[in-house]
């Protein structure tokens, strides 16, 4: 899909972006070949479209609509719009915050990955840190995985254990869960450049 020329992700966050900043970290120092083709925000001071800024990489806001959880069509069709404009071949979501679907997923069918703070299946959904914690596993740690039809249910690519300390408070614990998804995502995504990817399904999609 990618031959010679290196992958262009199109990265969607919502937040700070720190795991935007590990990614870009990576390209800069050639451990991950790919290019950014633009980053987009559905939040307009969200730190991770000034990160890209600070590094001239294309960045965008577009408005999500009315929705509190989803994009509404005009937005969705906008995003798809602006990621095709850019080329990207892979979508890369660092902390994006609404669920995407049906014609979203269409337009980049099995090129949509996500970095999730649980080691999926447990602890889908938000605040998976603070679920863990409340919980009381003893081990948690973060996921990489395909994006699918569902929320945090598509094929693992990859997954890093994170301990859970006697001493750990939500903040400490989801803190060290951050810590190794910046090590994690770049790494993956990496893998995923060396080895092109199959188109994801639970046996198959593993390279
Ligand atoms: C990460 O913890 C990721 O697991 C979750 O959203 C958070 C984004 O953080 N999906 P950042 O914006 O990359 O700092």
């Amino acid at each position: 899909m990618h031959g010679e020329q290196p992958l262009r992700l199109g990265v969607l966050g919502s937040g700070k972006g720190s795991n935007f900043v590990a990614i870009a970290e990576a390209i800069r120092n050639g451990s991950l070949q790919a290019e950014v083709g633009l980053v987009v925000s559905d939040v307009a001071e969200a730190g991770i479209l000034q990160h890209a800024r600070d590094r001239g990489m294309p960045a965008r806001f577009i408005a999500p609509g009315a929705f509190r959880t989803k994009l509404d069509p005009t937005a969705e069709a906008a995003f798809i719009g602006a990621l095709q404009e850019a080329r990207v071949d892979l979508v890369v979501l660092a902390g994006f915050m609404r669920i995407l679907k049906g014609d979203f997923l269409k337009a980049f069918e099995g090129r949509v990955v996500n970095i999730h703070p649980s080691l999926l299946p447990s602890f889908p959904g938000l605040e998976a840190w603070k679920q863990a914690l409340e919980y009381g596993v003893k081990v948690t740690g973060c996921t990489v995985h395909w994006v699918d039809q569902g929320v945090d249910t598509g094929p693992i690519l990859a997954q890093r254990a994170v301990p859970v300390l006697d001493d750990d408070t939500v903040s400490s614990l989801h803190q060290r869960i951050q810590e190794a998804e910046r090590t994690l995502y770049p790494e993956t995504l990496a893998r995923l450049t060396r080895g092109g990817w199959a188109t994801p399904g639970r046996a198959g999609s593993r390279t």
